[in-house]
């Protein structure tokens, strides 16, 4: 989704901007734009529709300079993707990039229409432009002005303003939309990701809700939701920025699909112990907390719902808790009941998802036992709201398509499972179980990668398709939805997954020989069940592809190709299915020549709700 980038320096700063823009790139966006103010104080501003490269041509071809200046990639929200809806937007002498959404725009865009206003785009954004110049006529400074018209401004934002008669200032606020300071020395920096600002400092402020900073090349004031003046810690940061290299891998889902065994041994190593769980970020106080959890409240949305749906078949059989997943867009506005000793957990790769966000502010007034949530980014708005975090070791995700996120965060909640459940009614025999097949998880999954000739091949078979239906039951059936999801995403294709005990009750009339059927059939105690809705696809002509062990009892023939797999333990079944069907997508979307990292209308980083 949108990101910004700004800095106030005493060089030239152009390159630093695009060069932040760049890194922010695979959130999503559609156009880009900066402005600088140069050394004559004049407002120099680029924007264009397209890659961070078509903006970076246009400066070479109109260079900028300039120590000040703001940029920003945006993923439209309202106002098509256009050069004249691209930001900064500017209102005179003022400058402004935007992230997230003015709810209340179109009331405001009525007063100063009437003002004598005059709007050169449909954004929201060019609205908050305006507003602020209006308001520089009554006040001096830009900081007085922004905190004057920032209660006019409803929805959710991060936001960063200029203006060009003051060159040595930028002022930033924050309600709903992460923005991190970078400190440098005689310089200072500002985006919406720390990412973007790695290159010139690993010194970072996070700022929190409703916090408004003013920021100079030597100083950086804060003031909270209430006028306070606050400080905010610096935080040392080690992320990496890894994106810059896909080495081998034509894209960075295909780089991260295979990343998938390491990334899951970094997110076990130290926390299983002698067959044991053991969370050392998890402190006395937290543990005495997990004791009393009698419900388990789960809220996400996309790949992390589904991961979260797993979940649910894990903490009740196994575990013996009950446990409710909701869509956090749902969740938020439904206004759910109190639950007694219940545990919130939000899942998310990012932590900065707006929807999920909201759910977790929801479940402190509903009153929760506590919130626990498993993240992938530390330095992330959930990771610092939520009461528990356990974060899953995934490293940088770029591509849009979760893939290494979805796994290590079953990882997390397979290891969550255990850790609840001895506290709960668990054997000591099933944590063990449960350990056991976490430790071979990371080979199982080198295992089933080398089956990616293979499923390039089968992909083929779907070139021309217009439609397909995943089939699953008991915890195969999210990941069919998971794989559904991962093949509408980046190929296009309409994908759709059911519960396969529920095709008789009304998909079972879409099937026919354009409709290709991709079945999840691992060995276990419902595959006998599944076989007789295999069955009752075949005996209607429709096309199977059905994923199971070598030795199921399953043959291929010409309805039915099965992609036969190594034994894999029962329990994390779910984690190891999951990868063909991601190469599956992957391979598809690569034949139909979709953009696979960035697919069309969809961002990384959904900010907005
Ligand atoms: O960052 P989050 O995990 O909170 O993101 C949630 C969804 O937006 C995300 O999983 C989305 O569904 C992915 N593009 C799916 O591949």
């Amino acid at each position: 989704m949108c990101g910004i980038v700004g800095a106030v320096a005493q060089r030239d700063i152009a390159e630093i901007l695009l060069e932040g823009l760049k890194r922010l790139e695979y959130r999503g966006y559609d156009s880009a734009g900066l402005a600088v103010i140069s050394s004559s104080g004049e407002l120099q501003r680029v924007r264009c529709v397209g890659k961070v490269q078509a903006l970076r041509d246009a400066v070479n071809q109109n260079p900028v300079k300039g120590s000040t200046g703001i940029a920003h990639t945006r993923w439209a929200t309202h106002g098509e993707p256009a050069e004249r809806n691209a930001h900064p937007h500017v209102s005179d002498y003022i400058a402004v990039v935007h992230n997230g959404i003015i709810e209340n725009y179109a009331g405001l865009k009525e007063k100063l229409i009437a003002q004598g206003y005059q709007f050169s785009s449909e954004t929201d954004t060019e609205v908050v432009a305006h507003l602020l110049h209006k308001q520089m006529t009554q006040s001096t400074r830009l900081i007085d002005a922004v905190r004057a018209i920032i209660p006019h401004l409803r929805g959710a934002y991060g936001t960063v303003f200029m203006d060009r008669r003051d060159p040595n200032t930028l002022v930033v606020a924050r309600s709903g939309s992460p923005l991190v300071i970078g400190l440098g020395i005689g310089e200072n920096f500002v985006a919406s990701d720390q990412l973007a600002l790695l290159p010139v400092t690993r010194r970072f402020m996070f700022l929190e809700e409703g916090d408004i900073a003013q920021i100079t090349k030597t100083t950086i004031e804060i003031w909270d939701k209430t006028g306070r003046l606050v400080e905010r810690p610096v935080i040392e940061s080690n992320a990496q920025y890894d994106a810059g290299d896909k080495g081998t891998y034509r894209h960075y889902m295909q780089k991260e699909i295979f990343e998938q065994p390491n990334a899951i041994k970094n997110t076990l190593e130290g926390r299983l112990q002698h067959g044991k769980v053991v969370f050392n970020e998890l402190d006395n106080a937290a543990q005495e907390m997990l004791k009393q959890v009698e419900h388990i409240q789960i809220v996400a949305c996309g790949t992390a719902y589904n991961a979260g749906m797993v979940a649910r078949y894990w903490f009740e059989a196994l575990a013996g808790i009950p446990c409710d997943v909701e869509i956090a867009s749902e969740f938020r506005y439904r206004k759910p009941a109190h639950r007694k000793n219940s545990l919130f957990i939000t899942l998310s790769q990012s932590g900065e998802t707006a929807d999920t966000l909201a759910a977790l502010r929801l479940s402190k007034e509903i009153g929760y036992i506590g919130s626990l949530a498993i993240c992938n980014v530390a330095a992330s708005t959930l990771v610092r709201e939520a009461d528990l975090v356990l974060l899953t070791k995934a490293g940088v995700e770029i591509g849009v398509a979760s893939t290494k996120a979805f796994t290590t965060q079953l990882t997390v909640l397979l290891m969550l499972v255990a850790k609840l459940g001895r506290l709960n009614k668990m054997s000591e025999a099933t944590e063990q179980a449960i350990t056991h097949a976490l430790q071979a998880l990371p080979s199982r999954i080198e295992q089933v990668l080398t089956f990616d000739n293979m499923i390039e091949a089968l992909a083929e078979q779907f070139s021309d398709k217009h439609h397909a239906l995943f089939l699953g039951r008991g915890d195969q059936y999210p990941i069919a939805m998971e794989a559904a999801l991962k093949l509408k995403e980046i190929s296009y294709i309409h994908a759709e997954a059911y519960a396969a005990g529920e095709l008789k009750h009304g998909p079972l009339a879409l099937i026919d020989a354009d409709m290709p059927v991709i079945v999840m059939a691992p060995t276990n105690e419902l595959l006998e069940k599944l076989k007789s809705n295999i069955e009752e696809v075949r005996a209607r002509g429709g096309l199977l592809y059905v994923f199971a062990e070598q030795d199921a009892g399953f043959e291929s023939d010409s309805t039915m190709k099965i992609i036969a797999l190594p034994h894999v333990e029962e329990i994390t079944a779910p984690i190891y299915y999951t990868v063909p069907t991601q190469l599956l997508s992957y391979h598809v979307a690569l034949i139909k020549g979709t953009d696979v990292d960035q697919p069309r209308n969809l961002a990384k980083s959904v900010t907005v709700e």
